[in-house]
């Protein structure tokens, strides 16, 4: 069983997605940290993201691992554990920025089927439910006010120990989302199939109480 959740950036996806992981003893992949480990190579390498030739010179040289655990996801890029130094608001953006480059998603999307492929697997992206597994057994697409999703990113990057104003999160946050909207390729948007839930009044329990009814459902 594959089960597919999409949903913009600060709506929470991956505290529910690892929990549900653990719960219910399946793999995870968190498909945000590929584009981010390539948006981390291509910042290291100073390629300029705009130039696709240099883009696709650099991926043909370029090696992605994922370990899928949800209590210890690791990321490697080449021979670099990047798992933490993906994070930073600047590989965030970056990361929007090449993953609308189209043979940064052709290049990915071999990656994601493999690492999905063995079933049992929680996948968690901006394309799941309608590119990467189409045929997922459950497609779930979060979504949240921009104002509600600001304050979850901010609460995590305090938490983080990073001091960003609030405004300036959602500032970041909205231009991402407008560029992951709105790119041609694999745009974010719920598959016709998905369950599409509004989380911005719930409480995490309640999020997962209603995911877990959807899983159970399908099951
Ligand atoms: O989930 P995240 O914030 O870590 O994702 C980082 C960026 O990667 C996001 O701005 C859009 C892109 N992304 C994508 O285009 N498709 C996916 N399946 C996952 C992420």
């Amino acid at each position: 069983m594959i089960i597919a959740i999409d949903g913009p950036a600060g709506v929470g996806k991956s505290t529910v997605a690892k929990q549900l992981a653990t719960r219910l003893h399946y793999r995870y992949v968190d498909t945000g940290s590929l584009y981010r480990a390539i948006a981390w190579k291509v910042l290291r390498a100073g390629v300029n993201p705009s130039d696709h030739t240099a883009i696709t010179a650099l991926l043909a040289s370029t090696r992605i691992s994922l370990t899928p655990d949800p209590e210890a996801p690791c990321v490697r890029v080449d021979d670099n554990d990047v798992t933490h130094e993906i994070r930073t608001a600047e590989v965030s953006h970056m990361a929007s920025v090449v993953s609308a480059i189209p043979a940064v998603r052709e290049w990915l999307l071999p990656v994601q089927r493999v690492l999905g492929a063995e079933g049992h697997v929680i996948v968690e992206g901006r394309d799941i439910g309608t590119c990467v597994f189409p045929a997922a057994s459950v497609k779930l697409f979060l979504d949240a006010d921009s104002e509600v999703r600001a304050a979850r990113r901010q609460r995590e990057l305090v938490t983080a120990g990073a001091s960003v104003p609030l405004d300036r999160t959602q500032q970041d946050m909205d231009a991402r989302d407008e560029r992951d909207r709105t790119r041609l390729l694999s745009p974010l948007q719920p598959a016709p199939d998905a369950v599409v839930i509004d989380t911005s009044a719930l409480s995490l329990d309640q999020v997962m109480d209603k995911l877990m009814a959807v899983i159970s459902s399908k099951r």
